[in-house]
């Protein structure tokens, strides 16, 4: 079973002030899925301009400071659980127009955080789906959390990846970003950057001008959450999903496209 990551990077404009689709590399990405051979596969796709703006905006996950700041924070959870399952809904069409048996799984009808970590997740479902032959599709959203400072939050889907390869043990993890990998510092800012083939540990990077902090904490997070992976005993690889061919081929089992991050 694999475990696919399609970054906000690459299925949306990013930098768009209004929710915007990339529909060419969706399209693209669609079709390389639908080529490829695996048995079972469960799609796990970022909010790019569909999330993150409206998570900033109503600083979902910050501490409530009092009635109106929580009132005024559930305007933003409605407006953007509303974007990201719109995405979501956009991303399944476009992937069973292209002979893909996808299926939505809002995280927010399900997962519950706590002090923003996944608590309450049942796979059971998910393992319904996969047995009868769908492609789960699932996606970074704001869900409720357990703490009383907080009670709602961000979820990002490289959380999700990371408490998924951890339960459902998948033989492959791989996240296709907008970038060909992990460089030493971001290659959009640095032209002196270097592509790492592995990573073992956050220390690898340098520190300066090696985060792009969104409201998930951009590649830091994702690292983070993968070398916590990696630990467990699961590998995962970032590839660059923006160039095509590169999903099919670590669809169809290629490894050493990106850079892999595993246990030290
Ligand atoms: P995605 O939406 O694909 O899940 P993000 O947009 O959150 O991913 O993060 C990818 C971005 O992280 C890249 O576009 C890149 O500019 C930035 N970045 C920051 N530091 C690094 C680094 N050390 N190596 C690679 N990319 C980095
Ligand atoms: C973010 O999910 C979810 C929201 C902002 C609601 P991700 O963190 O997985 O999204 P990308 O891939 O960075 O766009």
């Amino acid at each position: 079973m694999i475990i696919l990551k399609l970054g906000g990077s690459v299925i949306t404009k990013k930098e768009a002030e209004k929710p915007t689709i990339d529909i060419t590399n969706l399209d693209r990405i669609s079709k390389e899925i639908a080529d490829s051979s695996f048995d079972k596969i469960i799609i796990v796709h970022g909010a790019g301009s569909f999330g993150h703006p409206f998570a900033k905006e109503y600083e979902i996950g910050s501490k409530i400071q009092d009635e109106d700041d929580f009132n005024h924070k559930k305007l933003g959870f409605s407006i953007t659980q509303s974007w990201v399952k719109k995405l979501n809904t956009l991303v399944c069409d476009n992937l069973r127009e292209n002979g893909v048996l996808a299926v939505s799984i809002q995280p927010s009808s399900f997962i519950i955080t706590k002090n923003k970590r996944i608590y309450s997740c049942n796979l059971d479902l998910i393992n319904e789906y996969l047995r009868y032959g769908f492609v789960p599709v699932i996606y970074g959203d704001v869900v409720v959390d357990l703490d009383e400072n907080i009670k709602i939050c961000v979820l990002s889907g490289d959380q999700i990846i990371k408490y998924f390869g951890e339960n459902l043990k998948p033989t492959r993890v791989i996240l296709g970003s907008d970038v060909d990998g992990i460089y030493t510092k971001d290659p959009k800012k640095y032209d002196d950057a270097e592509l790492m083939n592995t990573v073992t540990s956050c220390e690898d990077l340098v520190a300066e001008g090696s985060l792009n902090v969104d409201v998930t904490g951009g590649m830091n997070g994702k690292l983070l959450e993968l070398i916590e992976l990696a630990e467990l005993g699961v590998e995962s690889e970032i590839i660059n999903a923006g160039k095509e061919g590169l999903i099919k081929k670590a669809l169809n089992h290629q490894t050493g496209i990106g850079t892999v991050i595993k246990k030290n």
